[in-house]
């Protein structure tokens, strides 16, 4: 009985091989292995961005910015061919947990570039980590997305600054060269991102010697403002600093100035869309990662490219979500493997690596330091260069 079992077994062996290598199932046909990302020569890299919803352009500008680096090394680093795989989290904390959990479980992604806003980033961080997944945010800029509660998530870096110091690049410049003395803030009380450069900039803004005139909150659904910008418009601020995403800071200003606001508007890299509304906007102040109109050759090529391709100019989340593909694609290719440990060691260890938005260190939370831009919006879509600030 053993040994007809075994012989049975045996056979049936034989016979499912022959089957599966007549239908090409075995796992033999390389170009099938390399779809499914299971050969050990393809590396998928998952890209989450909000394709849709209230800052669907960030989530275009990132997947551009992305795929060009991806492309400009021919699909390849050393030996492995590099897949791309876009997933939209919708600029949803929820939706972005369900998409990355399907990039690390199903898709099988060695590492992640995303998401963008800190309010998605900072859960999927923490679920990248725990599954030991590499990832790597060009634009999340508050601290939690790689430090949280005092630990550090070690397969977690960005490409960016961080709020302390974006928040404090805003409210210098507001003193030191607008000269301006009082300010009132509105932030969304939600928001991981606007209640963290809210808290920044008023603790800078009164350390150096300005005053805070009303620092008041609202909802991510609101839409009427009033309320509070009747408060504000009494106590005539000379600067209202608006700490959000390019869509509510829009519609927050046109309130503002029709209820005869005046101040000039300042606020964060949450602007910086095609889709501001530029003349409401206008002769307003915005802290930024990079400048298109920088001259210096490494932007100047980029800017080339990217408009080659895609016909626009790259605003800074395409120049940021290149960036960090690249720091991801540099860790492989120094790691030679596919194995997160080794990759996330590659990218801990990164050293002066030039990107396009300047040249990257990480310390040992996974942030570099970077010099801040700071822009003026002008009506007419216009982006104009001020003045660069370093840390
Ligand atoms: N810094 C923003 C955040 O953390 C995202 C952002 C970066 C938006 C750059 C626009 C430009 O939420």
């Amino acid at each position: 009985m053993r040994v007809r079992s075994k012989w049975f077994a045996v056979l049936m062996v034989l016979i499912l091989s022959v089957a599966l290598a007549a239908t090409g199932c075995g796992g033999k046909k390389e170009g099938e292995q390399k779809a499914a990302g299971t050969d050990d020569k393809t590396i998928k890299i998952g890209i989450l961005a909000p394709l849709t919803g209230d800052v669907k352009t960030f989530g275009e500008s990132t997947v551009n910015g992305a795929k060009l680096a991806v492309e400009q090394r021919g699909g390849k680093v050393g030996d492995f061919s590099i897949v791309v795989v876009p997933a939209d989290d919708r600029n949803d904390p929820t939706e972005a947990v369900n998409v990355a959990t399907k990039l690390i479980s199903q898709d099988k992604v060695v590492g992640i570039v995303g998401s963008v806003t800190s309010k998605t980033t900072i859960p999927v961080s923490k679920l990248a980590n725990d599954n030991k997944v590499v990832m790597i945010s060009g634009t999340a800029t508050n601290e939690k997305v790689t430090v949280d509660e005092g630990k550090r998530k070690e397969f977690v870096f960005r490409a960016c600054f961080i709020d302390p110091f974006q928040g404090k690049v805003a409210a210098k410049f507001a003193l030191e060269n607008l000269k301006k003395k009082t300010a009132a803030v509105l932030y969304d009380q939600g928001n991981d991102y606007t209640i963290g450069l809210a808290n920044n900039f008023k603790e800078n803004f009164t350390k150096g010697g300005g005053t805070i005139t009303d620092f008041l909150a609202y909802s991510k659904d609101d839409t009427d403002f009033s309320a509070v910008l009747t408060n504000i418009a009494k106590k005539n601020p000379e600067v209202l600093f608006l700490p959000d995403y390019y869509q509510k800071v829009s519609l927050i200003g046109k309130q503002a100035r029709a209820k005869g606001i005046n101040a000039v508007f300042i606020g964060g890299d949450g602007w910086d869309s095609s889709d501001l509304d530029y003349k409401t906007m206008d002769g307003g102040y915005f802290t930024n990662h990079y400048s298109a109109d920088d001259p210096s050759p490494q932007v100047k090529k980029f800017v080339e490219d990217y408009k080659a391709k895609y016909g626009k100019t790259p605003d800074a989340l395409a120049a940021l979500a290149y960036d960090a593909c690249s720091l991801l694609l540099n860790a492989i290719q120094t790691a030679n493997s596919k194995d997160p440990v080794k990759i996330k060691d590659a990218m801990q260890a990164t050293k002066d690596f030039q990107t396009v938005s300047g040249k990257v260190t990480f310390d040992k939370d996974g942030n570099p330091i970077k010099a801040a831009t700071i822009l003026q919006v002008k009506a007419d879509g216009k982006q104009a260069f001020v003045t660069t600030v370093s840390p």
